[in-house]
């Protein structure tokens, strides 16, 4: 009774605390020049229903959702594509953020088999595993995941502590916790190189404002301040580096690249799948961070995991975890074990004959002719132009391929200085470059939405003249 008091009041600081960072999230996304943000979602959820109505005929859940969706919002929703009058012109395609939709048919056509049911006493209590250090993890995740890092070969999970997160943005918080140290004399800097995800900018403050401490447990929620670009950092200072690779915004692969010894390395390898890029090597860092969002695109499950060395540091993530939400839904745990061992499933049956298309060939394929139809559109034009990537053998799929990354960082070649504002006069939303600590004439497209989007797209970039 005594812990749950603890907790509770735990809580209530942590909530008081993240009500001030929300608020403060709001007003800053308020500014209409912030595209980046969740802020207008449930207008963006309008201009993306709209921008979907291609598949509707077909699709009666996803309508039933649409919906829910207008209901919600009080805006217009109930449009097939016989009443869009000029084919598509007028709809607003909205790929600013990487929701993970293109996946979904593949889902779909897996029907019943993927369904999970819960009755009602089941997953009522906080605890999962109270021997693990992390003892909200369920036991099938563990599996699950250890399971498909084998089969992929693209992480070591031998000698690492599985933590699991409210999607991997809430591990990347925990992680942040577990390595600034509680007595440094000045908040740890932060740093990525740029161009970075732009997330990571959002759990910092420019001013460099502090987690409250009201208790001797809650004083070990240390400041971090957003370093910058590691390129130019050069403190001689302990500092934290986030490494995302294959990388958001721009598909490459990264390495550390801080200078000095003080670094203490994240990675974050939510794109390291052999639908984004050729599997290299399994990779073998400290701490590692993936999500089932961009692997299988199922992000509204919101689940993520880290693999971890270090046992204190398992602990710290957990505790900051414990926390934050008293562990994680083990509804979606579960939910997320079907789902990567159904994947995992999919990969074991890819020789046999008449097996089902693989989750990894499948995404594969798709990614990859979506990248060839971009990169047609965009031949076609003078005005943009498109990375290039080299190509390697990936140890998974045997496939020699250059990067397909989630995301396409399109630069404007033009006159146009700011490509963001300038796609935006087109009916295109995409994020611009600042947000990723990069030029103006750089935008970020997800490369993740439903097919209709998408096409419209494809279809779209190449009329636009100026
Ligand atoms: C590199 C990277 N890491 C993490 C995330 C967030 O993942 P999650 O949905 O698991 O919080 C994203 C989402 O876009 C991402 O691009």
């Amino acid at each position: 009774m005594a812990d749950f008091g603890f907790f509770l009041k735990n809580i209530l600081v942590v909530s008081l605390a993240m009500n001030i960072g929300f608020i403060w999230k709001i007003s800053y996304e308020q500014n209409p020049l912030s595209s980046s943000s969740w802020g207008n979602l449930p207008q963006k959820l309008h201009f993306y229903t709209f921008g979907c109505n291609g598949e509707k005929n077909n699709r009666k859940e996803e309508e039933e959702e649409e919906a829910h969706v207008s209901k919600n919002t009080g805006v217009l929703v109930s449009t097939t594509t016989s009443e869009i009058p000029d084919g598509g012109e007028s709809v607003v395609i909205n790929l600013d953020h990487g929701d993970p939709t293109m996946y979904e048919r593949f889902w779909r056509q897996k029907g019943e088999e993927m369904t999970v049911v819960t009755s009602g006493w089941q997953h009522i209590s906080y605890f999962s595993d109270v021997k693990n250090v992390c003892w909200f993890l369920e036991p099938q995740l563990v599996s699950a995941v250890k399971r498909l890092h084998k089969v992929v070969g693209n992480a070591i999970t031998e000698g690492r502590h599985v933590v699991v997160g409210t999607g991997s943005s809430q591990l990347y918080q925990a992680a942040l916790f577990a390595l600034s140290p509680p007595d440094a004399p000045q908040p740890m800097n932060v740093v990525s190189a740029a161009p970075f995800y732009s997330l990571a900018l959002h759990f910092h403050r420019e001013d460099n404002i502090e987690f409250v401490s009201i208790d001797d447990r809650l004083l070990e929620i240390r400041a971090t301040q957003m370093g910058g670009d590691a390129n130019e950092f050069n403190k001689d200072e302990p500092y934290i580096e986030l490494v995302t690779s294959p990388n958001n915004p721009d598909g490459t692969t990264k390495q550390a690249v801080g200078k000095g010894d003080k670094g203490i390395l994240i990675h974050d390898l939510a794109y390291y799948w052999p639908q984004y890029t050729p599997i290299i090597t399994a990779a073998d860092y400290d701490i590692m961070l993936f999500t089932v969002s961009k692997s299988t695109g199922h992000a509204g499950t919101r689940i993520g995991w880290a693999l971890v060395k270090d046992r204190e540091v398992a602990k710290k993530m957990t505790t900051f975890i414990e926390i934050n939400t008293i562990g994680v839904s083990k509804d979606s745990q579960l939910r997320a074990a079907k789902i990567l061992q159904a994947v995992s499933d999919s990969c074991d049956r890819a020789n046999q004959k008449e097996a089902a298309e693989s989750f990894f060939d499948y995404s594969y394929k798709h990614m990859a002719e979506r990248w060839k139809k971009l990169r047609e559109a965009v031949n076609k034009t003078q005005l943009f132009s498109l990375p290039s990537f080299s190509t390697e053998t990936c140890s998974f799929s045997g496939r020699t391929f250059g990067q397909l990354p989630a995301f396409a960082w399109l630069k404007c070649e033009g006159e146009a200085v700011d490509c963001e504002s300038f796609l935006r006069k087109h009916k295109i939303y995409t994020r611009g470059g600042k947000h990723f600590g990069a030029s103006t004439e750089y935008t970020r497209i997800s490369m993740l939405s439903r097919d209709s989007e998408f096409k419209l797209f494809t279809e779209r970039l190449p009329a636009i003249m100026s």
